[in-house]
Formats: structure tokens, C-alpha cells, sequence
């Protein structure tokens, strides 16, 4: 495993503690090799000291005994490397050649690209140029997101790196497609005769998915003001999530049967132009607000932020599946900085009953509710109604409740997909046809929001975002579900 970025901070925070999650659950071969590459100069020593301060610092297992630490450690190396000078990849192939040596891995190698994206190209290319791609064994790529600015970019990207990998051997990341819960949600769905026969527009009113974030934009402006949440959020994590929702059942559960259908859902969602874009999608930016008890920032006021900069930090979308099953039930999107709490949830409101003849005290019955929660929390609520105790006719909302991660930790993202790319199982990365339809629903809003700078609303940090949000759904006598 060659890992290119290994001192940066998606290695240390996520990769290095995952691949220490893998060893201690022994998943990793007994004579794995890990070459960690950055532009730093380094010894092994100061690098392996990295790997264990990360590790102790972020990952969800700690190093029980100094022997322990001593064996997972001796699987690693590092290699300071220009990765935009050609000739310096001799130096890795060397490197490679001698651990392969020494491990007798059978030239089985994975390239993990952790490196910025004007990078990923590049570094594909010299890495066939330089033969680190010409083995006997297998050879993937992980590549992280984002894959491409817009689609011409993206297209661009796809080709520089095919010419060096086949499609097979390209792993695009999105971590959101690691979460224990978004894998569940296909066992949900197609492991329970309760739910499959529900699952369409005759008894589902609408989808509400939401991923809010406490955190603002922290120190990551320069990338994120010319990304905003609609490349950093929903062109990847929040369509993923659509797509699992509200896929077919696949034929098989095999990789091809299984994405195929997920970008059946990506074709039939509607897809809208750049003048119907301010009816049915919301933008806004933070303003200054309380955040717990404390003043904080607005995004304009952030480190590396342009003072009127125009990205927007949360976006809110009313949207369609034009096909059989959704035809004309709302699905609603929100992503969002500095809202009042961390939590990513799915849910899906069935309708009311055909005639009343239950109510409770306020004269209305509350709809019936699953609810998926996709973290930090894990788990799933089905709200139904049921007679107050003691009392003949009120009717309250009761909730069942499944936790998926109390009294037990569940692994990490980064521990399903560094695995699952390891075993060669790409059924939850991302294929080229998805990221390419992503784009394409994504770039006319873009177009849209960058020819209409006035669109951009405006909220207070430390709220669920602006009421403009809120409109889209009344619209519709909707409202969103803020469950906690
Ligand atoms: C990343 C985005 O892909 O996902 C970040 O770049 C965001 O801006 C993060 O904070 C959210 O991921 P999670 O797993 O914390 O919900």
C-alpha cells in the first residue's frame, strides 16, 4: 500500500487509525507493507512517531501493549517524494520492489491518494510512467473526493487516470458510503417485508434527508470557498444517500447489480435549469450567531474568507424522481455549517390515513415516521400512534427505537473502505457514471447561483438555516422534521 499524503490530515485523523482498527481486528494480511509518501523529509522513526501520536490522538482503539505497537508499526515505511517530478518515483519503485521482497506481497499493490485534487492526474500518470503500475499482481487506486470541480473537469480527471487504471481498479471515495447505517439502509429496506410494499408513492408523503454540522468552516477556506456545500456536500454524500433510499431492489447482491440500480435513481432525478433553480433549491451563508452559550463568526468573518464572498454554507432543495415508484413525492435535501447540532437523519413520512377517526388533544394526528439516523447517533425510530394510557381517545406518538451504537463502537468509515479496497469490493465507491450524472444535476445550479449572486440568503449561526428553507416545504403543507 503505497499512501500518498501520509502527513497530511485525512491520513492522520482517519487512514492511520483505520488501518490500526483493521489490524487489531485482523483483517489486514500478516505481511502487509505500508510506504507512507509527503513532500516532507522525514526519518522512519519521526514518521512512525506520527502514526502513533495519530492513532492515540483520533482512533476509536487504543495500543494495549508496547509489543503490539512494535509488530503493526514494522509493516510501515516513509518515502519523502515530489509527486510532480517524475524522475523521484524511481526512488519509490525501489522502495516498493524491496518491501515486496521482503513481505512476499505478489506485487499486489493500492495506490491511496490522500493528496490535493489538482494532483490526483498527475500522480496516476507518473505512476504508470514510472512503471509503479506494471505488476504481476493487482493494482487499484483510492481516490479521495473531490473528483472534479464540475463535470468538463471531472471528465478531464476520468481520462488521465483511466489511461493509467481500468475502472475495475478505480475506488472513488465517499465516506459517507462507509457509514454503518447508509449500508443498512438497503438491509432496511430489502430484509423487511414491513417496509418493500410502503416504499413508493402511494404511501410515502415525503423523504426528508439532512446532515447538519455544528462545526463553521474551521481552517479549510481556501478549498471550501470555491466549493461551497453544494460541491462539498451534495453532489457526493447527499445524492449517495438519495440513491440508497430510493433505489430498485438490485437483482443480486453483487457490486455491478447493485450500482447499476443506485444510478437508475440519479437518471430519473429531475433535473432542473438554471431559471427553475431559485424555486425548488435555497442557499444561504451563516452570519455571525450563539453556538452553545458562545458568540461565533460569520462565514465572511472566517481566516482566508473573502469579506463579500458569495458561497454559500447551506443549501436546502425540494426534489423529484421521475420514475414509477416516486413519481410526485417531494424529496427534500438540507446540508448546512453552524446549525444547532451534529446529525445526519433520514426521514421518510408516510401519509395519513384515509379517514380520521383518532385525534389526539390539538384535533390532528401526527403522521407515521421512520426515522434513520445516520450518525454520530446510529440507529432508527418508527413513530406511530397509540392511545395515551388511561385515557380512551387521545392518541400520542410513540416511538420504537433501535440503537445501533450504544454499549458498542462501530467501525469507522474509513475501516469499511480501506477493507472493502483491499478485498477489491467496490460496491460501495463510487462508479464514473455516478460521479458524471452527479455533476450534470449539479452544474446548473451552479451556473444558476453564480449568475444570481442575489439568491444567497442569509442565516444566523446556531440556527437551522434560512427561512427560505423553511418556505419550500410550506409550499407543499410540509414541515421539516428536526428530530433530535
Ligand atoms: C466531508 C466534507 O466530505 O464531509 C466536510 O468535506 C464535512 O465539509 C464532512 O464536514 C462531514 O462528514 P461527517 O462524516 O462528519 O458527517
Amino acid at each position: 500500500m503505497v499512501l500518498f499524503g501520509a502527513t497530511g490530515d485525512l491520513a492522520k485523523r482517519k487512514l492511520f487509525p483505520a488501518l490500526f482498527g483493521l489490524y487489531k481486528a485482523k483483517k489486514l494480511h500478516a505481511d502487509f507493507r505500508v510506504i507512507g509518501s509527503g513532500r516532507s523529509v522525514m526519518s522512519d522513526s519521526d514518521f512512525t512517531a506520527m502514526v502513533r501520536h495519530s492513532i492515540e490522538t483520533f482512533g476509536r482503539i487504543s495500543i494495549d501493549t508496547e509489543e503490539e505497537w512494535t509488530q503493526f508499526i514494522s509493516h510501515f515505511s516513509y518515502i519523502s517524494l515530489d509527486v510532480m517530478n517524475l524522475q523521484a518515483y524511481n526512488a519509490l519503485l525501489a522502495l516498493v520492489h524491496t518491501k515486496e521482497k521482503e513481505a512476499g506481497t505478489a506485487g499486489n499493490r493500492l495506490f491511496y491518494l490522500a493528496i490535493a485534487p489538482n494532483l490526483f492526474g498527475p500522480v496516476a500518470s507518473y505512476l504508470k510512467q514510472s512503471g509503479l503500475t506494471d505488476t504481476n499482481g493487482w493494482k487499484r487506486l483510492v481516490i479521495e473526493k473531490p473528483f472534479g470541480h464540475d463535470l468538463a473537469s471531472a471528465e478531464e480527471l476520468n481520462q488521465q487516470i483511466q489511461q493509467a487504471f481500468d475502472e475495475e481498479e478505480i475506488f472513488r471515495i465517499d465516506h459517507y458510503l462507509g457509514k454503518e447505517m447508509v449500508q443498512n439502509i438497503e438491509v432496511i429496506r430489502f430484509a423487511n417485508s414491513l417496509f418493500e410494499p410502503l416504499w413508493n408513492n402511494t404511501h410515502i408523503s415525503n423523504i426528508q434527508i439532512t446532515a447538519s454540522e455544528t462545526v463553521g468552516v474551521e481552517e479549510r477556506a481556501v478549498y471550501y470557498e470555491n466549493a461551497g456545500a453544494l460541491r462539498d456536500m451534495v453532489q457526493n454524500h447527499m445524492l449517495q444517500m438519495i440513491m440508497m433510499v430510493c433505489m430498485e431492489p438490485p437483482s443480486r447482491l453483487k457490486t455491478e447489480a447493485i450500482r447499476d440500480e443506485k444510478v437508475k435513481v440519479l437518471r430519473s432525478l429531475r433535473r432542473y435549469s438554471e431559471d427553475e433553480v431559485p424555486k425548488y433549491i435555497v442557499r444561504g451563508q451563516y452570519r455571525e450567531g450563539s453556538m452553545q452559550n458562545h458568540k461565533v463568526a460569520g462565514y465572511r468573518e472566517e481566516p482566508n474568507v473573502k469579506p463579500d464572498s458569495l458561497t454559500e454554507t447551506f443549501v436546502a432543495a425540494k426534489l423529484f424522481i421521475d420514475n414509477f415508484r416516486w413519481a410526485g413525492v417531494p424529496i427534500y435535501i438540507r446540508t448546512g455549517k453552524r446549525m444547532p447540532r451534529k446529525s445526519t437523519e433520514i426521514v421518510i413520512q408516510f401519509k395519513e390515513m384515509p379517514q380520521g377517526i383518532f385525534f389526539n388533544k390539538n384535533g390532528v394526528l401526527g403522521p407515521n415516521l421512520l426515522i434513520i439516523r445516520i450518525n454520530p447517533m446510529e440507529g432508527m425510530d418508527l413513530v406511530l400512534n397509540a392511545k395515551k394510557p388511561g385515557t380512551d381517545d387521545d392518541v400520542v406518538p410513540i416511538s420504537m427505537s433501535f440503537c445501533n451504537n450504544c454499549g458498542q463502537e462501530t467501525p469507522e468509515a474509513y475501516e469499511r473502505l480501506f477493507y472493502d479496497a483491499i478485498q477489491g469490493d467496490s460496491t460501495f465507491f463510487t462508479r464514473w457514471d455516478e460521479v458524471s450524472l452527479a455533476w450534470k444535476f449539479v452544474d446548473p445550479i451552479r451556473r444558476a447561483w453564480d449568475n444570481h449572486p442575489e439568491t444567497l440568503c442569509y442565516y444566523e449561526a446556531g440556527s437551522f438555516g434560512p427561512v427560505e428553507s423553511e418556505k419550500l416545504l410550506q409550499q407543499e403543507q410540509h414541515n421539516w422534521w428536526n428530530v433530535s
